[in-house]
């Protein structure tokens, strides 16, 4: 096997463990390096963070660094990457993070301290402008701290923000005493990695399009994977697609094409909300990002993993189900296009063979004037997954409902498209009377039960709840939330003549 080569903090590493070990482990276990703490080893905790660095900028000559849980991330992914641990970031004296930790009494077992270093560390190396204290509040929202309470962290990271000022990013802090030098070479190393390897030409890389696909346990972000086979995978064959070049080129990018929007498979979350095109058409994006798992774990999670993973739940395969997406499946050359409301065909079964890799998602191209929006409640706010989700793609003209595409999630085994709801609402006039018999078409659609997340009862109401969000959100200059306090609105309204429509 083909050794994976790196650097973690200012060593070169060249190894040959199996590339579907957790880094976490890598780290304690091989490396020694226990600063990398280890809590729940399913990402909810953050103890375990630490900052993945790529190339990046036209010329590949900067560093972007991230944080991510390592114990969701497999070894092989770090081919050319800089790995920085909490013990890469010490410096002589404190660094202004630990300074601040230190000052407002924010650590107390320390267990969970590492990890914030790290992100909150990370959060200062991005490029751009002053860190103000809702970026604090994200980057803080993957993190469990059980015994100091987390008004002194947010102070700390407030404190650490206010000390840097304007001077964030790597080249800054370098320069001022903040990070060590070594992260001034990092990129030059990385490259000479990068050119060393397509040079070796890799005869162990799989090869995730041909037949061997089948046997082998296929890795996005593996922050699905990783939970629900932790155990398993490390001695598994392994595909790890963010490592697999040539794939990687084709399963990466987000571009306009064809009419359509381009999402490349491996596409991060994070990457998706940053995106331009993205943000035009759907400007509250980052709104939602602080609803879905946490900075790290978005960091990993693909678009394409959260459809494969296929949970009836999956927060972007509910906004892509409503936009209306098609998906690009690819085996050796044979490539095929399947509509997204016809992939998904009962719990956790889908449209797919086991050797076929989702190579990207195609987004349709939207109206200047359709508007999409996006709700969910989870049982709390940050780093849950859904209850029930809900998206919805609209366009209107004249006060009425002429193209619609409402999908919700957690309702059924599948993330459900609501075709007859879409159906009765096309053509209608946006009122609140409309809204309501949508509520009752709707609620012939879904099929929810009771579980751990809640009564089945409960999701009834949290479907029409979060519809009635969504519209009035979407269009207030027809309706509005209080319309709908009245005692008749949550009751069931009469359902109505699907087929007869109103208009
Ligand atoms: C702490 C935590 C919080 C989370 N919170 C949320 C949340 O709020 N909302 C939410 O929706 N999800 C959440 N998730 C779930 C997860 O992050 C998402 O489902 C994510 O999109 C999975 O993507 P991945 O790239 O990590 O998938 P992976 O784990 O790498 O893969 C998932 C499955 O898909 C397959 N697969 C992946 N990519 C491809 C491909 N291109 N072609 C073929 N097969 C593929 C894999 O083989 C695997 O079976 C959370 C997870 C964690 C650990
Ligand atoms: S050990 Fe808890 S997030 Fe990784
Ligand atoms: S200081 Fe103990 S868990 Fe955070």
């Amino acid at each position: 096997m083909a050794d994976t080569r790196f650097l973690l903090n200012d060593r070169q590493i060249s190894t040959t463990q199996p590339r579907g070990l957790l880094v976490l482990d890598y780290l304690r276990h091989h490396e020694r390096q226990t600063g990398t703490k280890e809590g729940c080893k399913e990402g909810d905790c953050g103890a375990c963070t630490v900052l993945i660095g790529e190339l990046d900028g036209a010329e590949l000559d900067v560093i972007r660094y991230r944080p991510v849980t390592s114990c969701l991330m497999p070894v092989g992914e770090l081919e050319g990457r800089h790995l920085v641990t909490i013990e890469g970031l010490n410096l002589p004296e404190l660094t202004p993070v630990q300074q601040a930790i230190v000052d407002q009494g924010a650590s107390q077992c320390g267990f969970c301290t590492p990890g914030i270093v790290v992100s909150l560390t990370g959060l200062l190396m991005q490029e751009g402008t002053k860190v103000d204290r809702t970026k604090v509040k994200h980057a803080l929202s993957g993190h469990l701290c059980r015994c100091t309470g987390y008004r002194s962290l947010k102070a700390a990271g407030d404190i650490a923000a206010d000390t840097v000022g304007e001077r964030t990013g790597v080249e800054s802090l370098v320069a001022d005493g903040r990070l060590p030098a070594f992260f001034l070479d990092a990129p030059a190393q990385l490259r000479q990695i990068h050119a060393e390897t397509a040079a070796e030409a890799d005869g162990d890389a799989f090869d995730a399009t041909s037949e061997e696909i089948g046997p082998g346990v296929v890795i996005a972000g593996g922050t699905d994977i990783y939970v629900q086979q932790g155990e398993d995978v490390p001695d598994a064959k392994v595909a790890v697609l963010n490592k697999t070049s040539e794939l990687r080129q084709a399963m990466r990018g987000i571009e306009r094409r064809n009419g359509h929007l381009r999402i490349g498979a491996l596409t991060t979350f994070e990457e998706f909300a940053e995106h331009p095109e993205v943000r035009k058409r759907i400007p509250d994006i980052a709104d939602y990002m602080y609803l879905i798992a946490s900075w790290q774990i978005r960091n990993r999670a693909t678009l394409g993993g959260n459809v494969v993973n296929a949970s009836p739940i999956g927060d972007m395969t509910v906004l892509l189900l409503a936009l209306g997406s098609e998906l690009v499946l690819r085996r050796g050359d044979a490539q095929r296009t399947v509509p997204m409301n016809a992939f998904y065909q009962g719990y956790k079964r889908f449209d797919k063979t086991p050797d076929e890799i989702l190579i990207s998602i195609l987004i349709p191209e939207l109206d200047a004037t359709t508007r999409v929006g996006w709700e969910k409640v989870s049982k709390r706010k940050c780093l849950d997954i859904a209850t029930v989700n809900c998206a919805a793609r609209i366009r209107a003209e004249g006060g009425r409902f002429v193209e619609v595409g409402l999908a919700v999630g957690g309702v059924a085994p599948i993330p459900l498209e609501l075709k007859a709801t879409n159906d009765f609402l096309r053509g209608q006039p946006i009122d609140r009377s409309v809204v309501e018999c949508a509520l009752a078409v709707a609620q012939t659609e879904i099929t929810p039960i009771s579980d751990v997340r809640g009564s089945a009862d409960y999701k009834r109401l949290l479907t029409c709840q979060l519809m009635i969000a969504l519209l009035t959100g979407m269009f207030p200059e027809h309706l509005t939330a209080a319309e709908f306090l009245g005692p008749a609105s949550r009751s069931s309204p009469p359902a109505p003549d699907v087929g007869a429509g109103r208009a």
